[in-house]
């Protein structure tokens, strides 16, 4: 692993997440010098705390490239449990380069008494469960999956987005909101009831920003199909910014300084 001709260490945080955003100051509050990368997904990112870069890597040799080029020394992926490409190819990288990996996550969701979860494994297990007579669905599953809900026009689809859709969803009835999270649970239970919902489609994000529907589901007696988590590749698992500082202070990570955890 090439060290910065300073010797200091440089981080890449793997971004995209409140986790993300909320490790940014504290790594730059502690001196480290660290950049966050975005995939470019959203148009008006939220500030990042951080020196930013957008935009995919190129893959497993993109990312390798970009690590030694810029002789990163830590890689923190701070992504979201559904961005399994991304995940895989840093683990993929860093072991080809030897630099470092811990990634920052979040517990999922666990089923409470009083929810009525159908747990699918995957997007297409979540089509094919909304194969049935027309409801009111709260899907929310982001902007890039929508197009497999094709599958069942037969629904009016709430959709909540971060930016408005570029083209209009293949499906003919739905309604758009445009907001970020995150989102609390008087809002959402207005938001079900409103709309009068029947069901929600959610991912198992865990995390508290997109939970409030998850709770006002189970206040209102509405099912959820939940949608499990893709399966990730072993690596280190953190779960908190002290966490992190934990492990980029152990001597193994080279920096070997008390960050004052
Ligand atoms: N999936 C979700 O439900 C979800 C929800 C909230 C936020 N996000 C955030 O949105 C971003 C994209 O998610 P996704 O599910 O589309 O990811 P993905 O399917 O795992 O990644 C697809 C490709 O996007 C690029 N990419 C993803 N995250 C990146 C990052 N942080 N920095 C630079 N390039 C990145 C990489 O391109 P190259 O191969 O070219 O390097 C990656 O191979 C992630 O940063 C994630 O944290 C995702």
């Amino acid at each position: 692993m090439p060290m910065p001709p300073d010797g200091r260490p440089n981080l890449l945080v793997l971004g995209g997440t409140t986790e993300a955003r909320q490790l940014a100051p504290i790594l730059a509050d502690r001196g480290l010098r660290a950049t966050m990368s975005l995939a470019g997904r959203v148009q008006r990112p939220a500030h990042q705390g951080l020196p930013t870069r957008v935009g995919g890597f190129g893959g497993v040799a993109g990312l390798t490239a970009y690590l030694t080029q810029n002789r990163v020394t830590h890689v923190i992926d701070a992504t979201h449990p559904f961005a399994a490409q991304m995940s895989h190819n840093a683990v993929a990288a860093c072991a080809q380069t030897g630099v470092p990996l811990a990634a920052l996550t979040r517990a999922p969701w666990g089923a409470q008494s009083g929810d009525d979860w159908t747990r699918v494994p995957d997007i297409a297990g979540a089509v094919a469960a909304l194969d049935c007579p027309a409801r009111r669905v709260m899907l929310a599953v982001g902007r890039m999956h929508l197009d497999a809900f094709t599958a069942n026009p037969q629904h009016r689809y709430l959709l909540r987005l971060v930016d408005p859709p570029e083209k209009p969803p293949g499906f003919p009835r739905h309604d758009v909101i445009v907001d970020r999270g995150p989102f609390k649970l008087d809002g959402d239970t207005r938001l079900l009831r409103d709309h009068r919902i029947d069901i929600i489609v959610s991912k198992n994000a865990g995390g508290s920003g997109a939970r409030a529907k998850i709770d006002a589901a189970r206040a209102l007696g509405l099912p959820v199909i939940m949608i499990d988590r893709p399966v990730l590749p072993a690596r280190t698992e953190l779960h908190s910014p002290e966490e992190v500082l934990g492990w980029l202070s152990h001597a193994d990570s080279g920096i070997g300084t008390d960050l004052g955890v």
